[in-house]
């Protein structure tokens, strides 16, 4: 089955071929980074303009580059949330116009299964039961996969995503929007002990929190002013190795909880070098196997929902021209 997969819900206009759920035969990926970043941030409506112009480009180009057409594909899977509601409407508007114009039936993804599920496309890939934390810009949950399709939220942050603190710790230091990537380069020149920023590890459950050591690193630049050179990899390796141990411990500690013998890290943050060496060090270490995608899968991408409304399918189901963009959808 030949899936095309089509992802605006943010600031990516993506698209993508998929067969089986398994098999990527192209992933396109227009970023608007480049657009957002004068803002510090997304700005929704420039979001929506910019994945109208993008969005057909996009597709075309998934399909040139599989060497496939319209034609060719079986099932159309598109993010009909959460999102910025007039992101989602793009893509949804899209498929539904694709599906119109060529008889071939749409299905609505939820974007979090999208990033839970991208692992499904590594060859060595984990059968469910498993437990899954996404660490994305926007969210930030550990769930429970019991199978495709059942999905149980054990723990989540209790105020910051994962990614919003990269973002916003970022904005602090003076550093480019999205945040998480010039932190993680700044972090792997400087020193994880140099600053002791606080770890919330909130009460004996699965949450966790980022607020805090938000602040502390406001708090630290107000006392401290904004640090360069050697110094500010120091506070981004501080800060880093503050988020990566409060994500490992959290995740390892579910697992033991849980029962869980295999473990996903997923989403834009998992993209992270330190929290994935962590992830994997302390899942080693108590037995765990960890399953971690490619950096290229962790953020946004159009695979990753083509392998959700894969399995969407296969349960059953089924979009209609009723299907509404659901910007708060829990899963
Ligand atoms: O999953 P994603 O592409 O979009 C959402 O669904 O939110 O995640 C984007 C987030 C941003 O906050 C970005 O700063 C973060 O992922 N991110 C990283 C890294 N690469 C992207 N955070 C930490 N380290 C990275 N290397
Ligand atoms: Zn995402």
């Amino acid at each position: 089955m030949l899936v095309l997969g089509l992802e605006t819900s943010c600031d990516e206009t993506a698209a993508a071929l998929v067969e089986d759920g398994r098999r990527v035969l192209s992933d396109v990926v227009s970023t608007q980074v480049d657009i957002h970043r004068r803002w510090g941030g997304v700005v929704p409506e420039l979001a929506s303009r910019n994945h109208i112009v993008q969005v057909m480009p996009v597709v075309h180009e998934a399909l040139t580059r599989a060497q496939k057409t319209l034609d060719d594909v079986d099932l159309i899977a598109v993010t009909s949330g959460p999102g910025l509601i007039g992101a989602l409407l793009v893509g949804l508007q899209v498929a539904k116009g694709l599906s119109l114009a060529t008889g071939k039936p749409f299905v609505g993804a939820n974007h979090l299964e999208g990033h839970l599920l991208a692992i499904r496309l590594l060859e060595d890939a984990p059968e469910p039961p498993f437990l899954g934390l996404v660490v994305s810009g926007g969210h930030t949950s550990l769930y429970e996969v019991k199978e495709f399709g059942h999905y149980r939220l054990v723990g989540s942050t209790r105020d910051d995503a994962a990614g919003e603190a990269y973002d916003k710790t970022a904005r602090i230091l003076g550093l480019p929007y999205p945040g998480g990537l010039p932190i993680d380069q700044l972090a792997q020149k400087g020193n994880p002990e140099a600053i002791r920023f606080p770890r919330a590890l909130p009460g004996d459950n699965f949450d966790v929190s980022f607020s805090g050591l938000k602040t502390a690193v406001l708090q630290h630049t107000k006392k401290h002013g904004v640090p360069e050179g050697q110094a500010l990899a120091d506070l981004c390796a501080s800060f880093q190795e503050a988020v990566a141990d409060v994500l490992s411990k959290k995740l390892v500690a579910a697992a033991r909880r849980l029962g869980h013998k295999q473990l996903v890290l997923c989403g834009g943050v998992a993209a992270n070098s330190r929290l994935r060496a962590l992830c994997l060090q302390r899942a080693e270490e108590r037995g765990l196997r960890m399953f971690l995608p490619p950096v290229r899968l962790c953020t946004d991408n159009g695979a990753m929902i083509a392998v959700a409304g894969y399995e969407a399918w296969r349960r059953g189901l089924r979009g209609d021209f009723r299907l509404a963009a659901d910007p708060a959808w829990r899963m």
